[in-house]
């Protein structure tokens, strides 16, 4: 099972996740991207939206530096572990809280106000649970467990293992005493990647930069506008 989960597991669903998303962009331009849904329903989607796609922005730069940087290169910049994990837990803490807020207020959105549920698909669904379970389970390692029990070191054996598998020499064996909710966390995560060319998270691939300049959008209501 070890090597299955990380090596055959990981592989195969990044492999859904290329081909999902060429697949998508050759067969669904109309369709590519976020549907909004701003008109049905502002408050909710104006916090949960700012919360989560700040956080996720930090948590992603927080990935990359913990992750794909090896201990070593920190030792050589004189940076003590000690002041590593400190900095890591208090940014990542805020962070992963500020995104865990915005991940379930859209969540709750999306389940209760009736518009918005009527106008979602499964999938759109399936997106915000996964994206829930995993912030869920990140927080819960760094803002309980690191705290609770103490700081783990992921950098000796998440991080290789996960640069092992990006170089195409991953060593499964690493993974075998990370704690379980990290190794769960880990696992949906891949689903996430799997599953995500078929949602509305395509769109982070289609970043708006002309956004600003281009000219805006008007909507005209036949029956009325309503808030
Ligand atoms: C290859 C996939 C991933 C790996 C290997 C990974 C690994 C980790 C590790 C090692 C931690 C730190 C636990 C600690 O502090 O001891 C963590 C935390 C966290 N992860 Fe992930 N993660 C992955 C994907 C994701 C994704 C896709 C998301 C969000 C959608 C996410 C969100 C979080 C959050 C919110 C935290 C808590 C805050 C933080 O420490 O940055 N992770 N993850």
């Amino acid at each position: 099972m070890t090597q299955f989960w990380w090596v055959i597991y990981p592989y195969l669903t990044l492999a859904i996740a290329v081909v999902g998303t060429l697949y998508r962009y050759r067969s669904d331009q109309i369709g590519w991207g976020s549907k909004s849904s701003e008109w049905l329903e502002k408050r909710f989607l104006r916090w949960g939206s700012l919360l989560f796609h700040w956080g996720i922005l930090f948590i992603i730069v927080g990935h990359v530096v913990g992750l794909l940087i090896p201990v070593q290169a920190f030792d050589t910049l004189g940076i003590h572990r000690e002041l590593y994990h400190r900095t890591a837990d208090l940014f990542g803490g805020l962070a992963g809280i500020a995104t865990w807020v915005g991940v379930l207020l859209l969540l709750i959105r999306r389940m209760v106000f009736d518009g918005v549920r009527r106008n979602s698909s499964t999938a759109d669904f399936v997106a915000l649970v996964l994206l829930f379970l995993v912030i869920t389970l990140g927080d819960m390692q760094t803002v309980i467990m690191n705290n609770a029990v103490g700081p783990y070191g992921y950098r000796h054996t998440v991080g290789p293992w996960l640069r092992g598998l990006l170089i195409l020499h991953p060593d499964a064996r690493l993974m075998v005493g990370v704690p379980i909710i990290l190794q769960v966390h880990i696992i949906l995560s891949f689903a996430l990647f799997a599953v995500s060319p078929f949602t509305r998270l395509v769109h982070v691939w289609s970043a708006p930069l002309r956004y600003p300049t281009r000219a805006p959008i008007q909507y005209r209501s036949r029956t009325g506008f309503r808030r």
